[in-house]
């Protein structure tokens, strides 16, 4: 990251430009209310990351009902991957997570996405198990987990 690109919490007027991200992320976007559910929710656990006025990528999480953090999306701008963004993001909420007591992080990532899968692993989750057909073209995910530590 440059020192121009910060990484902030995420605002109502972002969320457009968060979109635009998403669409260009995933097969199977989350429609655009999510993120204004998501954000009004849990404004905790929402960051990007913002090169001057620029939105160059974004981290959601929220926390389930056993109290552990749950990431919901990552996703970086294509020209802006392998710049360590998607680790910073991931730094950002995680340490938000650890600040409200929380101790364990889950997520589901596609058995196929080998990018996310190292990103994931280099920061220390690890696979706690398979969900088939997790995804609507009937593809599995792993489930991953993280302790957090001090
Ligand atoms: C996954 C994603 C967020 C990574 O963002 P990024 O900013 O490019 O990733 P980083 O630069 O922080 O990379 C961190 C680590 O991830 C791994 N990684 C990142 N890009 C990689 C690539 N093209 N090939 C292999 N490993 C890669 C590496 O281990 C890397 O560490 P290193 O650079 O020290 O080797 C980004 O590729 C993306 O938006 N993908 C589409 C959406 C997505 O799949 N989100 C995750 C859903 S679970």
């Amino acid at each position: 990251m440059t020192e121009e690109c910060l990484i902030r919490k995420a605002r109502m007027n972002d969320l457009r430009s968060i979109y635009l991200i998403e669409v260009k992320s995933f097969p199977n976007p989350y429609p655009p209310e999510y993120f204004v559910t998501f954000l009004t929710l849990h404004p905790k656990y929402f960051y990007v990351a913002a090169c001057e006025d620029k939105i160059i990528g974004y981290v959601v999480g929220a926390v389930n009902k056993d109290g552990s953090g749950h990431i919901l999306s990552l996703a970086v701008l294509p020209s802006f991957r392998r710049k360590h963004i998607g680790l910073k993001l991931m730094e950002a909420i995680e340490r938000s997570f650890m600040g409200e007591g929380i101790s364990k992080i889950v997520l589901e990532v596609s058995q196929w996405n080998k990018i996310a899968l190292n990103l994931y692993k280099k920061l220390g989750y690890k696979i706690a198990g398979v969900m088939p057909h997790y995804y609507p073209d009937g593809s599995d995910a792993y489930l991953m987990f993280k302790e957090l530590r001090d």
